[in-house]
């Protein structure tokens, strides 16, 4: 063994060049680099990121490795990338194990957020972490169809075992109901099954709970937000000028909300779906709705943009089966744009997360 404390410390130092993004600050000072160890001119380091869905996490991977190798007395570099997902706050009693919930909101119906709710959920699966999904429309619940899943969940101790399907556990009034019966849910009862689905349901330790938010501006949200920390809050819109003033509206409507229960509820983003269309012969790309609708208006609201998924006949022939479009193809411009935004929701929470932890200087 030649490990000399010395060149752990040098190496420690150099690691400091190495910058987080989206957090602003170095990998050393925000407390990812774990582990140093050298041995004979080989080093080996652990880093852990604060989601599995990190964005960089290649390029910060690249980046310590040339730090590392700048060491006098570094030949080799190991790294291990982890993750931990982190939280601050209360995560509240009725949801104990799960760390951060995402709701996905529109306002208005037929704009795609259940298929983005799904595909977000299984693109954050993907990267490893633990992942749910909750459709909290209660008179249109679709998650089954999207999912690819019926028939009644177990309960086991008087409690629902969600259903586990692409890696994501879900939930969905969907699955208690015969199909195609009509439901009429008065605001009270929409509070109570909400309740029901985080008092009744062994969702675990989750990272992330997609919540597929009834349309429009209704009970759903309010109940919601009243009864569990939402970590944050994502917007989908369409491009027609008509529906970008109703997602407008919408995140008006929860800043009204953050405002009332005086607690943050921030918007993660704006996601345009149903934008341009992508020739399958040219792939020349049409706008048929106009241009950087979305865009604009996240910039108006001030709040970020998360991106655009095109409109393809394929997410909607893989949504009525049950497949979603980043599983059914999985190079394809959709699953690209759905696996970009989860990297961004993901980072967008850490720095949310990051930036209200008290940084150890120490570290
Ligand atoms: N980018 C897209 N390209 C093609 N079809 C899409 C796209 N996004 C969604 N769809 C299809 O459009 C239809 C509506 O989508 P979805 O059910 O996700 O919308 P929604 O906003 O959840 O609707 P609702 O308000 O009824 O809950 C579905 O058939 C879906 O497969
Ligand atoms: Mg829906």
């Amino acid at each position: 063994m030649n490990q000399t404390p010395s060149i752990v410390e040098q190496v420690r130092e150099a690691l400091r060049v190495v910058i987080d993004p989206d957090l602003h600050r170095d990998i050393v000072t925000l407390g990812f680099v774990k582990e140093i160890n050298v041995d004979n001119g080989h080093a080996r380091l652990t880093i852990e990121l604060t989601t599995p869905a990190c964005p960089v996490r290649d390029a910060l991977k690249l980046q310590a490795e040339e730090a590392a190798l700048g060491v006098p007395g570094i030949a080799t570099v190991e790294i291990e990338m982890t993750a931990r997902v982190r939280v601050t706050g209360p995560q509240g009693s009725l949801a104990p194990g799960i760390k951060h919930v995402v709701a996905v909101a529109s306002g208005k119906g037929g704009v795609g957020k259940s298929t983005v709710a799904v595909n977000l959920a299984v693109a954050l699966a993907q990267t490893g972490a633990a992942v749910g999904l909750l459709d909290a429309d209660i008179y249109g619940p679709t998650v089954p169809l999207l999912m690819g899943a019926d028939g009644e969940p177990e309960i086991v101790d008087e409690h629902i075992v969600p259903l586990n399907r692409h890696g994501v556990r879900f939930m969905s009034m969907g699955l208690f109901l015969e199909a195609d019966r009509a439901v009429i849910w008065r605001g009270p009862m929409i509070g109570k099954a909400l309740q029901q689905f985080f008092e009744d349901v062994t969702w675990g330790e989750l990272d992330y709970l997609i919540v597929d938010l009834p349309p429009g501006t209704g009970d759903a949200p309010m109940s919601l937000a009243q009864m569990i920390p939402i970590t944050g809050v994502v917007v989908v819109m369409t491009p027609q000028e008509v529906a970008q003033q109703i997602a407008n509206k919408s995140i008006l409507m929860f800043r009204t909300l953050e405002s009332s229960l005086g607690r943050p509820l921030p918007i993660l983003g704006v996601v345009e779906n149903m934008s341009g269309f992508v020739c399958p012969s040219c792939g020349v790309v049409s706008y048929l709705f106009g241009e950087g609708g979305g865009r604009r208006a996240a910039e108006r609201l001030e709040v970020p943009f998360l991106g655009e998924i095109p409109i393809d006949p394929m997410i909607t022939a893989g949504g009525d089966r049950g497949e979603p479009a980043i599983l059914a193809e999985p190079e394809s411009a959709q699953a690209l744009a759905f696996r970009s935004i989860a990297g961004l929701v993901a980072a967008r929470i850490s720095a949310l997360t990051m930036n209200a932890e008290e940084l150890d200087p120490a570290s």
